[in-house]
């Protein structure tokens, strides 16, 4: 061999090569054997209450049992009774809240703008609905709609309009015990284009946009969670199950019924049902993504389900609000939610069938998509295709 490069090369890429076979055989493997089918048993998981319950102290159920950490987090939950209200920088405002966080961390001048933003406002929660000029763009109340079984809030983006049409022409549309609704901020961006007219016009021919007047951007998600459990509380109170999903994910609607309707009672009572991750720790590398500095927080996140679906039980929203008052404000919703789950006493249910990153080559497939409930990302022309697909009578696997 006149060319010892190549040899180091060749070698390189088969064991790449050899690794990449392996790693799919082995999710494969896992995900036939994990996943029971559509109508097996239920996974096993720890029983625990299924009522929630809410002490006079939090730390301990947040796990703040050790020596008290200095993280500027911890700090604040271990004497936080509750955040503020009012939408004001004196002191007990929620804007006071944000700017003593900024005096008060050491570094904070290092954190990233965005989490530097999230934290000047985190406390501010109360915001009032954005409605278009004009009569209409009203979203009607479960009372006047009925009661939905299964209600879909879908986190979208002004911008997404492609998006929303794929979900109301696809997982999203019309069927018994269904209701759509998606949650948005504000149309008119931060020096953005004015989507405000656009978004006026959606609002009135489809009544189903939730719209709030708070800048739309990732860090502000958490608000998505929190006002759709508030609109829960005052208009549709009874609804049996909450689905929260980004508007880029897939919903296999038909079996989700079906597992939802067969779940035992003591289970639905309590439900907080994804994709859960136990024992994540925090991303300490700065620039990196979810970058949680040192000086915010210390420990491990609680168990989470993924922000790219997941359902409560409806019954559980008035419950959620009361703990997030008394949770200290965190900058990944996802995470937030499952600090608030912690709260209650309740522990997330982890179902296979939830993928949030589910592999690109597989999103034209619908007999991959068979024993799934929720997968993303897609877009909507894929899930336009692979809602065709599902509904097919000649579709064999
Ligand atoms: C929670 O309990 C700890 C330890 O007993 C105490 O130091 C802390 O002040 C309490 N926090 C609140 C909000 O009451
Ligand atoms: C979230 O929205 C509020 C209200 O529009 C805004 O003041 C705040 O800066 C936004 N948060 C981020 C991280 O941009």
């Amino acid at each position: 061999m006149r060319c010892p490069k190549c040899l180091l090369c060749l070698s390189a890429l088969l064991t790449l090569l050899g690794l990449k076979v392996y790693i799919e055989w082995t999710s494969e493997s896992q995900l036939s054997k994990a996943y029971p089918g559509p109508q097996g048993t239920l996974p096993v998981l720890t029983p625990t209450s299924p009522e929630p319950t809410l002490p006079a102290n939090l730390s301990a159920r947040l796990g703040q049992t050790g020596p008290l950490s200095s993280a500027y987090w911890n700090q604040q939950q271990w004497r936080l009774r509750a955040l503020p209200s009012g939408d004001s920088t004196e002191a007990g405002g929620c804007r006071a809240w944000g700017a003593a966080a900024a005096s008060e961390i050491p570094d904070f001048t290092s954190y990233p703008m965005d989490l530097r933003r999230f934290l000047l406002s985190a406390a501010c929660r109360s915001f009032s609905r954005w409605l278009p000029d004009g009569d209409g763009g009203q979203v009607p109340s479960c009372e006047e709609t009925g009661t939905p079984y299964l209600l879909l809030a879908v986190k979208s983006e002004p911008g997404h309009f492609a998006e929303r049409q794929a979900v109301r022409e696809t997982w999203g549309g019309p069927a018994p015990g269904i209701r759509l609704l998606f949650l948005l901020g504000s149309p008119v961006g931060e020096g953005g284009p004015d989507l405000g007219p656009l978004v006026a016009w959606e609002s009135r021919r489809y009544s189903d946009l939730l719209l709030w007047d708070f800048l739309d951007v990732p860090f502000n998600e958490t608000l998505k969670d929190l006002l759709l459990l508030s609109w829960l509380v005052h208009h549709c109170p009874s609804v049996s199950f909450v689905l929260q999903a980004q508007d880029d994910a897939f919903v296999h609607t038909p079996a989700l019924l079906d597992y939802l309707r067969a779940l035992p009672p003591s289970w639905a009572r309590g439900l907080y049902l994804g994709e859960v991750f136990t024992q994540a720790k925090p991303l300490r590398k700065p620039g990196g993504p979810f970058y949680m500095p040192g000086s915010f927080f210390e420990g491990d996140y609680p168990a989470y389900a993924s922000g790219g679906g997941y359902i409560i039980a409806g019954r559980l929203a008035p419950w959620l609000l009361q703990a997030a008052a008394r949770v200290a404000p965190f900058p990944f919703n996802d995470v937030y939610i499952g600090l608030c789950i912690r709260a209650l006493g309740l522990v997330p249910r982890a179902h296979k069938g939830f993928l949030t990153a589910w592999p690109a080559d597989r999103t034209a497939d619908p007999c991959a998509l068979r024993d799934l409930l929720l997968v993303r990302p897609l877009r909507p022309q894929e899930s336009i295709g692979l809602w065709k697909h599902l509904q097919d009578p000649q579709l064999h696997c």
